[in-house]
Formats: structure tokens, C-alpha cells, sequence
């Protein structure tokens, strides 16, 4: 039997890190890992490295010419919300651009096209959200999001869109921080630390993620697919989740509403997933956020981190 080719664009960033570890020693699979300048990733054995910014469309063009795969996982994005509120323009070209360039340059072998999206496309006010709820984007970030999946949607192509949130997890390079080490790290340092008491999330574990990337490669899911942790919980119960698991002083953890924090881009208040679908058509099972702090607290520990 034939590999499937997958090619995955931000193979640097946190979810296209694990989507390198999960797929480079699959025999199912031939993987091709793109992103922005040098590979990031320390193993670079089992699979190509392309550098491709996506903003490039001939770079673009050539590279999904030169590879011509059967999937595209496309998890690149500027994931800085208020970074994008603060420069539409630039947001514009990673997030809405990046995808017309990429469905621009596959046009000649059609490949599945995967596409990463988020909860941000909803408003917040009646979250937990199934596939079929209408978005409602209340950001640049998440406008230029949900533009993105209209163009996937229409492109003609075989495609699957899964939307998630809050993703956690250690990377090879720079220690990019995540809610969880941040709180960790904070106390430890006796830092007080200020956390959202009135948005709602449910905190996904990028392997988890990944892994879900993967299957919906696997088995060609078409379709639009919520994939995130179970537990949908106020964001500061994740920094006393954190606190708890480490035996840290809960007192340094302040609560704060989303009002008094003034941040430049508008975030939905509660959303949450329900994730059945993912669960029956992905075999999508997710670790408990106490199971996904253990992970983080083993993988920081063993890269020396802790
Ligand atoms: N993180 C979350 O909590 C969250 C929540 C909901 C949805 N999502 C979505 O999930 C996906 C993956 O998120 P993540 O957390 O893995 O993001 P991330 O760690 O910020 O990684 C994004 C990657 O995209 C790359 N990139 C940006 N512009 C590019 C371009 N023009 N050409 C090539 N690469 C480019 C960045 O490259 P550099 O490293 O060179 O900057 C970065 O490595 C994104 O689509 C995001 O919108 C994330």
C-alpha cells in the first residue's frame, strides 16, 4: 500500500511540533514539514523540511508542486490576538493570504485539506458549542479565522476544519508559555499572579490535538470538527488545577473579570466544546487536564526544564 503524503505548514509552532512527532515514525506516512526560516524541531530525521512562509505565494506554489501531497494539515497562523487587533493588515496575510496562497498552489492534484480554527469564531454567549452553531467573531483574529474557513469550504477541495482552544504543551525551542507554566513558574518565583474569572474554556493538550489532526488525515473525515479538552471550567480554575497538582500556595493566584483587564481585542466570554463528534468519527479521546498537567510536569522534567 501506498503512504499517504502529508505535508503540514507551521511544523515550528506548538501544534505543528507535535503533529512532526506524532507523524515522522508512521509507516502510513510520508510526511513533509514546512514553516517560516530555519527547522526548529530538534529531530530532524523521518521526514523533508521545507522553509516556507506562507505569505510567499511562488515559494508556496513551488514547494506544494515539488511535493504535490495527498493532505494538507495547515496549523500555521498569528495566534496573537491582540498582536492581530493591533495590525489587521498583518493578520490579514498570515491567516486569510497564507490560505489563499496554499489553495492557490494545490489546485493541479487536489489534495484533503485540513484546517485549523478556534473557538474565537463564536461570541461567548452560549457556549458549550456544537459544529452546527453559527459563528459569531468578535475579533480581527477571529474574523480573519473565520474567513479562512470559508475559503477552505469553498475551495472545492475534500477538506475537514478543526476548530479548538487553549492549547497547552512544552515545545523543543523557546519554552512558549501556556497558562500552565505560566502559573507554575510564577508562584514558584512568589509571583502574584491576576486570572480570568468569567471566561470559560476547555484547555486541550496539544498531543491530543495532534493526534486528532492526525486521525482526521487518516481516515479523510470531511467536515467541521470541535476538538478540545473535556472540562469546560472558568480559565482561573486551571491556575488552581496547576497550584493543587504542584503543592503550590493558592494565595498568589488573584482573581480578575475580563472588563477590569482592557485588552485590545474583544474575547468570548464562555464557549467549551461539545466534542461527541470528534469522539465518534475521530476516536478522538482526550486526557483530563489533571492527566495533561502530569504530561507537561514529566516532559518539562526531562528536558531539564523544572
Ligand atoms: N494556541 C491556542 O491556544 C489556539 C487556540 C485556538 C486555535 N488555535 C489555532 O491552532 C493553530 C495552531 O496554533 P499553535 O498554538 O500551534 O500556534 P503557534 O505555536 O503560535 O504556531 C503558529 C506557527 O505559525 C507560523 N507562521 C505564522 N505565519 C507564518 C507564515 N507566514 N508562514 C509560515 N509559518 C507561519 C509561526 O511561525 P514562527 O514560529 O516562525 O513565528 C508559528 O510557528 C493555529 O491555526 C491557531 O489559530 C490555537
Amino acid at each position: 500500500m501506498s503512504k499517504l503524503k502529508i505535508l503540514i505548514t507551521g511544523s515550528n509552532g506548538l501544534l505543528g511540533q507535535k503533529l512532526v512527532y506524532g507523524l515522522r515514525n508512521n509507516e502510513q506516512v510520508e510526511l513533509v514539514a514546512t514553516a517560516r526560516g530555519e527547522n526548529r524541531v530538534f529531530e530532524k530525521t523521518g521526514y523533508a523540511y521545507e522553509s516556507m512562509d506562507l505569505t510567499d505565494a511562488e515559494k508556496v506554489k513551488s514547494v506544494l508542486e515539488k511535493h504535490r501531497p495527498d493532505c494538507i494539515i495547515h496549523t500555521a497562523a498569528m495566534t496573537n490576538v491582540d498582536a492581530c487587533e493591533l495590525d489587521p493588515a498583518a493578520c490579514e496575510l498570515q491567516n486569510v493570504t497564507a490560505v489563499k496562497n496554499l489553495l492557490a498552489g494545490c489546485k493541479s492534484f487536489a489534495p484533503h485539506f485540513i484546517d485549523i480554527s478556534t473557538d474565537f469564531v463564536f461570541n461567548g454567549e452560549a457556549g458549550p458549542y456544537s459544529e452546527e452553531d453559527e459563528v459569531d467573531p468578535l475579533s480581527v483574529y477571529a474574523r480573519s479565522k473565520v474567513e479562512a474557513e470559508k475559503l477552505v469550504m469553498n475551495s472545492g477541495l475534500k477538506w475537514a476544519i478543526l476548530r479548538t482552544m487553549i492549547i497547552y504543551g512544552v515545545t523543543d525551542d523557546v519554552q512558549r508559555s501556556n497558562v500552565i507554566i505560566w502559573t507554575k513558574n510564577s508562584i514558584e518565583q512568589g509571583k502574584e499572579i491576576t486570572v480570568i474569572t468569567d471566561q470559560f474554556r476547555g484547555p486541550t493538550l496539544a498531543e491530543d490535538l495532534a493526534d486528532a489532526c492526525i486521525q482526521a488525515a487518516l481516515r479523510k473525515a470531511e467536515g467541521i470538527f470541535h476538538v478540545s479538552g473535556r472540562e469546560v471550567m472558568p480559565i482561573i480554575d486551571i491556575s488552581l488545577m496547576v497550584a493543587e497538582f504542584f503543592g503550590l500556595d493558592k494565595s498568589f493566584i488573584k482573581p480578575i473579570t475580563t472588563s477590569s483587564l482592557n485588552q485590545p481585542a474583544k474575547r468570548p466570554l464562555k464557549t467549551g466544546f461539545i466534542i461527541s463528534k470528534a469522539e465518534r468519527e475521530l476516536g478522538y479521546k482526550p486526557h483530563s487536564l489533571k492527566e495533561g498537567i502530569a504530561i507537561i510536569e514529566e516532559q518539562m522534567r526531562t528536558r531539564g526544564r523544572m
